[in-house]
C-alpha cells in the first residue's frame, strides 16, 4: 500500500459558553460532514476548549485541496449551527469568505504529514487552546534534543544521531533548518523566542517526518485581534523515534505561554483530558490534550487521551499554582504581554484613542 496522510485541522467557530468550550451540537454536525466523505480513510473530531480538531486520514497528499476543502465545509456548516445557537464569536478563524484551493491563509490552523506506515505506527496528536504555535517549540527541543527528556537520544542507537528542526521565521516568512546535536546551541537562540520564531517539522537525518505543528498566526494574518491561534501538532513515536513516554515527559513540567485571557497573557500550559479541556478561570489557564493513535492501514485505533493519567496531576497542581503566581500581577508585565507581542492584540485601538494626549515631555 501507498503512502498515508495524516492531516489535522482546526478552527474555532464559536464559543460555548464565552471562549470556554465547543458545543456537542458542532461536533456532532462535523462528523457527520466527515462521515459523508469518500476521500477520508478515517477521522475522528474532538475539540480543546472552542477549537474543533479534525484528525484525518487519508491517500491524498498533503496540500490535497479536496481534504482541505472538506475541512473548510464542515467548519462552514458548524459555523451555520454556531450562528443558530447564538455561539461566543461563530464562525472566528474562517478569516475569507469563500474556500480557494487551500485552508493555509484561510484561519484554520493545519498540520499534516504524508509517510509509509511502519509495521506499527504510534502517533500522538497534541492540541492546544489559548496559546499560539510557538507553544510547542519547548516540548518539541525536549522530545527531540534534549537527553534528560529523551533517554533514546543516549541509549537508543537508532536515535543516537540526532535530528533536523525545521523553524520558520513567522514575522519575516523564511525558514532555517538546524542539524541537533551539531547546531543546538544555534536552534536555542531562536527558537526561545517562539512568538517569532517557530518549529514547524522535526525529521530524522535520513529525512524521516517525525513531528509537524501547524503555524499560522490569525492576527498576523488578519491584521487586527481575532484570538489566538490555539495549534495542533502531530508526533510520530518508537522505534528510532521518541517513545510515547518521552514525547509526553515535557508537559509534565508546565511551560509559560503566550495567549490566556484575550491572547495578551502569559500563563502555564495545563495538560488536561479531552473532558477537562475547559478553560475557565481568566479564560483559561491555556490548557494542552494529547491523543494517542496507533495506525493500522490508515484506520485511527484509538485514541488514548494521555492527559487523562494521574501522572499528570501534579503538572497540573504546579500549573494552578504557576497561574496564582501570573494571576497576582494583574494588568502588569510579565503576565501582560510585552509590548511588541500588544500590537497584535488590541493595544493599538487604545493608543489610537489616546494619541492627541501625548505631549512632548
Ligand atoms: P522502541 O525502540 O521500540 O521504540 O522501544 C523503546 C521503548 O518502548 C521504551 O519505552
Ligand atoms: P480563543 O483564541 O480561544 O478564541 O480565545 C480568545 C480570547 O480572547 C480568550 O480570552
Ligand atoms: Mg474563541
Ligand atoms: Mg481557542
Amino acid at each position: 500500500m501507498g503512502k498515508i496522510t495524516v492531516t489535522v485541522i482546526k478552527a474555532d467557530v464559536g464559543g460555548f459558553v464565552g471562549h470556554s468550550s465547543v458545543h456537542e451540537e458542532l461536533l456532532a454536525t462535523a462528523r457527520e460532514q466527515l462521515a459523508k466523505s469518500p476521500l477520508l480513510v478515517d477521522f475522528h473530531v474532538t475539540h480543546v476548549g472552542d477549537d474543533i480538531n479534525l484528525i484525518m486520514t487519508h491517500r491524498q497528499g498533503v496540500d490535497s485541496e479536496e481534504i482541505h476543502k472538506l475541512a473548510w465545509d464542515t467548519f462552514v456548516a458548524c459555523t451555520e449551527v454556531a450562528k443558530k445557537l447564538k455561539l461566543y464569536g461563530a464562525g472566528q478563524d474562517l478569516l475569507a469568505d469563500a474556500f480557494s484551493g487551500n485552508v493555509k491563509g484561510l484561519g484554520p490552523g493545519i498540520a499534516e504529514m504524508e509517510f509509509f506506515e511502519r509495521t506499527s505506527e504510534p502517533i500522538i496528536v497534541f492540541a492546544a487552546d489559548k496559546t499560539e504555535p510557538g507553544a510547542w517549540n519547548l516540548p518539541l527541543y525536549k522530545m527531540f534534543a534534549d537527553p534528560f527528556n529523551t533517554i533514546g537520544l543516549v541509549i537508543d542507537p537508532k536515535m543516537h544521531e540526532g535530528f533536523k528542526f525545521e523553524v520558520l521565521d513567522l514575522l519575516e516568512n523564511k525558514k532555517i533548518i538546524f542539524n541537533t546535536p551539531e547546531d543546538l546551541y544555534d536552534l536555542l537562540v531562536f527558537i526561545g523566542a517562539p512568538g517569532r520564531y517557530c518549529v514547524k517539522s522535526v525529521y530524522t537525518k535520513a529525512g524521516e517526518i517525525a513531528a509537524t505543528s501547524s503555524t499560522q498566526r490569525l492576527n498576523l494574518m488578519a491584521g487586527r485581534y481575532i484570538g489566538k491561534d490555539d495549534p495542533v501538532l502531530i508526533v510520530r513515536c518508537q522505534s528510532g523515534l521518541p517513545a510515547v513516554g518521552e514525547a509526553l515527559e515535557p508537559f509534565a513540567r508546565p511551560h509559560l505561554v503566550s495567549g490566556w485571557m484575550r491572547g495578551s497573557h502569559s500563563g502555564p500550559l495545563m495538560p488536561v483530558s479531552v473532558a477537562d479541556a475547559t478553560p475557565s478561570r481568566f479564560d483559561g489557564p491555556p490548557r494542552v490534550i494529547a491523543l494517542g493513535f496507533q495506525l493500522a492501514d490508515g484506520k485511527l485505533i484509538g485514541p488514548q487521551d494521555f492527559f487523562a493519567d494521574k501522572a499528570y496531576d501534579r503538572a497540573r497542581e504546579m500549573a494552578l499554582m504557576i497561574a496564582d503566581y501570573m494571576r497576582s500581577l494583574g494588568p502588569f508585565e510579565p503576565h501582560r504581554l510585552h509590548l511588541e507581542e500588544m500590537e497584535y492584540t488590541t493595544l493599538p485601538l487604545v493608543l489610537e484613542k489616546l494619541k492627541d494626549r501625548f505631549v512632548k515631555a
